[in-house]
């Protein structure tokens, strides 16, 4: 594969869930990576869908002036504009494709389009230092994130095919759900990370899911979660609140087991020893832990992508636009955007 040059100078915008996020890159080199978090749905518990759009047409333009005049970057100095295209929540994917569109033609340079969760693999291919390593083709990426989970063979920048995925929640869901359960705020997946470190792993346990070959489940753990602390609480009202850190820890640890034994087959089947995870899960210290344990045991190379371009992020979108660029793999402005993963295709 080629490496990216310097010439290639691109804007990434991303606003697939409530993150409004613009990014611009060199080559392969990240200029500026700006977010804005919309906190509006604190109070929710969930993400709004009509408050997330109109956080998004409210933050979009500041967003993008700040990512360039950080990346002191002119707008007529761009090469293209890249948005991601879907998954996501269709009204959110709207303001960023409208924008990215309207700045593409207004600059009269060409319009990428880019796919969240190929980008959420493609952000190991950024390079903060010359001489950061990246992964060789073929690689597995275990994607974990709020609405995905999947094991995808990675082939070249352009073709990748899952090869196992969830049959119901997301990994990134089990992890908000079981916090919400705890009476945890949203989104709960970094704050049983935190209480996690002061707990026993092994305080509790909760059957794993049977299910065939490479496909994960998760909504049996947390039915059992919820089950267990419906019993315990009845003998003892404060139950969640004295062994909050040993709960955190132990169903972190179920997650990150029922991750990484799929994982495990993969690397078996496929007989590929890189292995990268990514996605708002792959931040998970609980499971960047297991697996740089299991890969020493297993001989695998590991890679763990920088926090910053775990979750959510426009830096990946921007370098999965870096290599659109480089196939000269344009989107005409009528390109719709979809919500669903696969739904393009
Ligand atoms: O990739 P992402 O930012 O957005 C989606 O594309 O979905 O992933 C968000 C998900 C949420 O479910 C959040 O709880 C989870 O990633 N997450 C974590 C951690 N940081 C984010 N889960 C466990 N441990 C973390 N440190
Ligand atoms: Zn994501």
């Amino acid at each position: 594969m080629l490496r990216p040059t310097e010439d290639i100078l691109i804007l990434g915008i991303e606003s697939s869930c409530d993150d409004t996020a613009a990014a611009v890159i060199r080559g392969d080199h990240i200029l500026s990576n700006v977010i804005a978090n919309q906190e509006v749905h604190r109070n929710f518990g969930g993400v709004v869908p009509e408050l997330a759009s109109r956080a998004h047409q409210q933050n979009i333009i500041p967003v993008v002036e700040v990512a360039l005049s950080k990346a002191n970057v002119g707008k007529n100095e761009l090469n293209a504009i890249a948005y991601t295209r879907g998954p996501g929540l269709l009204g959110s994917l709207l303001v960023g494709t409208s924008f990215a569109k309207a700045l593409s033609l207004s600059l009269g340079i060409p319009l990428l389009d880019v796919d969240h969760l190929q980008a959420h693999i493609l952000a190991h291919f950024i390079r903060d230092t010359p001489d950061q390593e990246i992964p060789q083709f073929p690689f597995l990426c275990l994607t974990v994130s709020g609405g995905h989970t999947q094991i995808v063979v990675v082939e070249s920048p352009g073709h990748m095919r899952s090869i196992g995925q969830t049959i119901d929640d997301a990994a990134g869901e089990a992890f908000d759900k079981a916090a919400k359960i705890m009476g945890l705020p949203y989104p709960g997946g970094p704050l049983i990370d935190k209480l996690a470190r002061e707990g026993n792993a092994f305080a509790y346990s909760f059957p794993e899911p049977r299910i065939p070959g490479l496909d994960y489940s998760f909504s049996g753990l947390k039915t059992s979660f919820l089950y267990f602390l419906r019993d315990r609480l009845k003998s003892d009202p404060d139950f969640i609140g004295k062994n909050k850190a040993d709960l955190c820890a132990s169903v972190q640890h179920s997650i990150v087991s029922i991750l990484l034994r799929k994982l495990a087959l993969a690397a078996e089947h496929t007989g590929i020893l890189e292995i990268a995870i990514a996605g708002g899960v792959s931040a998970n210290s609980g499971l960047r832990e297991a697996l740089l344990q299991m890969a020493g045991v297993k001989g695998w190379k590991v890679f763990l992508p920088r926090f910053a371009y775990s979750t959510d992020n426009a830096a990946m979108i921007a370098m999965a636009g870096v290599f659109r660029y480089m196939s000269g793999n344009f989107a005409p402005l009528d390109l719709p955007p979809y919500a669903r993963a696969g739904e393009h295709h």
